[in-house]
């Protein structure tokens, strides 16, 4: 099928503050299934062919700005087809949608025939929704298409007027109803709008703010067209996708709708979710992964095949390999994990941290800008940052990497076969050479020559019979002190 969309510009409304979300944030950066709103309007106009999208901001700007050079402009993150595609128009004033929708068209390509406007806040709406307006526009030929939706209760938002002939003349906001009839009119407005640009800049030209808000409409280019007896298109749409966010009881809502599709595309594709885990927008599972209750998994975040993710889990842009066990409430934070690894329960893997192939991290470990080699173990109560550890060395219980002077951090060096007694600590920088073993509780202050033992704890003295002795001075220590106490 052809692109009912190209040479279409999309125009996003997204310069308002959102006051009924009560936030210093600007409406359009509140995050719904881990991107900002606007993130999902902006993908759904890309995704449905627009040969460019203009977002109108206004309210909190920069930050809207920056946010989409950061998730759409010229840089390697960004998938090549969306580059470039994405940018800003700004509406100085909060004058109304009519008034924003202005200030978007005079940044639209001068070789436009059509221009797709639709509101910031429509996180739900997908790409085939918008692509469904757009084709209303081109197979008849009418000057605009609109999208309606129908429910019993559409409270707030404009309602569509049709007149006898079921033509539609009008839409009319909430505060601009005249009577019970127009009340109770079902069809509404979700505020998607294909117009050819020629009607358009005469349609907005006309725009008075002649309303109970005082503010420049949108909607009344419908009415213009209506008026002069032009002929409007409409496509009937889901209303469950069609929800603005206003305030955070929708933005709730919305967002657990988003996360359901989320978890049925990661199932469609043969991972299995349990109920409650919570797979935000942009992770990827691959086949026969197996995602546990309550598990977290966000940003950039990639899990190969066969990996189990257990309950609790939190994995933050992290890339997991294949057949990787990671135990429960496990938190790895951008970091890389390789095949066959197994990670927790209860361990932390905190930035820049790599786990080799069938390397172990146990409960109670806590890995900061350390790499582990292929099959290497720390298993119990240790600190491990800066560091190295190679091939199949064995970390036992409750080491610390001791890596920070108060001044500057410092690398621990590890090598292959490697053994480090329980209760060592390593004071960086320092290296362990390549199958030396360190002997339990040494506090390591010079490198350790490969194949050597070091051994650095106090010597042991054994005092027979010295333990009542010991009892009763104690015993007499106490009795003493309650009586001068009495
Ligand atoms: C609007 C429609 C209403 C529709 C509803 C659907 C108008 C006049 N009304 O009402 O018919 O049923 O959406 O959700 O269009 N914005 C700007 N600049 C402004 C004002 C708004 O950029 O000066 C942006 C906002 O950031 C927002 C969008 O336009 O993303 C819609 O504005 P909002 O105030 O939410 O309009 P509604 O009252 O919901
Ligand atoms: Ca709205």
């Amino acid at each position: 099928m052809l692109n009912p969309l190209d040479k279409t510009s999309a125009v996003i409304l997204a310069a308002g503050q959102g006051t009924r979300m009560k936030s210093g944030l600007p409406k359009v950066l509140h995050a719904l299934a881990g991107k900002p709103l606007i993130y999902y309007p902006v993908r759904a106009a890309l995704e449905a062919g627009c040969a460019e999208v203009v977002v109108v901001v206004g309210h909190g700007r920069e930050a809207v700005e920056r946010y989409l050079a950061e998730a759409f402009g010229d840089v390697p993150s960004v998938p090549v087809a969306w580059r470039g595609r994405v940018k800003t128009a700004v509406q100085h004033e909060q004058l109304g949608t009519g008034d924003a929708a202005r200030a978007g068209l005079v940044a639209v390509q001068p070789d436009a025939e059509s221009v797709l406007i639709f509101y910031g806040d429509v996180p739900l709406l997908r790409s085939e929704d918008l692509a469904a307006v757009g084709a209303a526009l081109h197979n008849k030929t009418p000057c605009m298409a609109i999208a309606t939706c129908s429910t019993d209760n559409p409270f707030g938002y404009g309602r569509i007027l049709r007149n006898a002939q079921g033509k539609i003349v009008e839409i009319r906001e909430q505060k601009d109803l005249r009577s019970d009839e127009e009340r109770a009119i079902r069809e509404w407005n979700p505020g998607v709008y294909v117009v050819r640009k020629s009607f358009l800049i005469s349609a907005l030209e006309s725009l008075k703010p002649t309303n109970a808000q005082c503010e420049y409409y949108l909607t009344d280019i419908v009415g213009f067209a209506g008026v002069r007896h032009q002929d409007i298109a409409s496509v009937s749409l889901p209303a469950a996708v069609m929800d603005g966010i206003n305030d955070r009881v929708q933005l709730a809502r919305a967002e657990r709708v988003m996360l359901d599709r989320l978890a049925d595309m990661h199932r469609k594709n043969g991972v299995t979710i349990r109920e409650g885990a919570r797979i935000e927008e942009g992770v990827v599972l691959e086949q026969d992964v197996v995602v546990e209750s309550f598990a977290v998994l966000r940003g950039s975040t990639r899990v190969g095949r066969h990996s189990v993710v257990d309950v609790g889990c939190v994995l933050t842009n992290v890339e997991v390999g294949e057949g990787v066990s990671l135990k429960p409430y496990s938190v790895l934070t951008n970091s890389v994990v390789h095949a066959q690894a197994q990670i927790g329960p209860f361990s932390h893997i905190r930035p820049d941290s790599e786990v080799g192939e069938y390397a172990h991290v146990g409960n109670f470990v806590e890995l900061k800008k350390t790499k582990l080699e292929r099959g290497a173990k720390a298993n119990h109560l240790s600190y491990l940052g800066d560091g190295f550890v190679g091939e199949n060395a064995n970390i036992g219980a409750g080491t610390i990497f001791c890596n920070y002077d108060g001044v500057q951090k410092h690398t621990t060096r590890i090598g292959r076969d490697a053994f480090i007694g329980s209760d060592s600590q390593l004071v960086a920088p320092v290296t362990i050479g390549d199958g030396a073993y360190v002997g339990t509780g040494t506090t390591v202050t010079r490198d350790v020559p490969s194949g050597a033992l070091a051994i650095g704890r106090a010597k042991q003295e054994n005092k027979d019979g010295y333990a009542s002795r010991l009892r009763a001075r104690f015993k007499a220590q106490k009795e003493s002190i309650a009586s001068s106490k009495k």
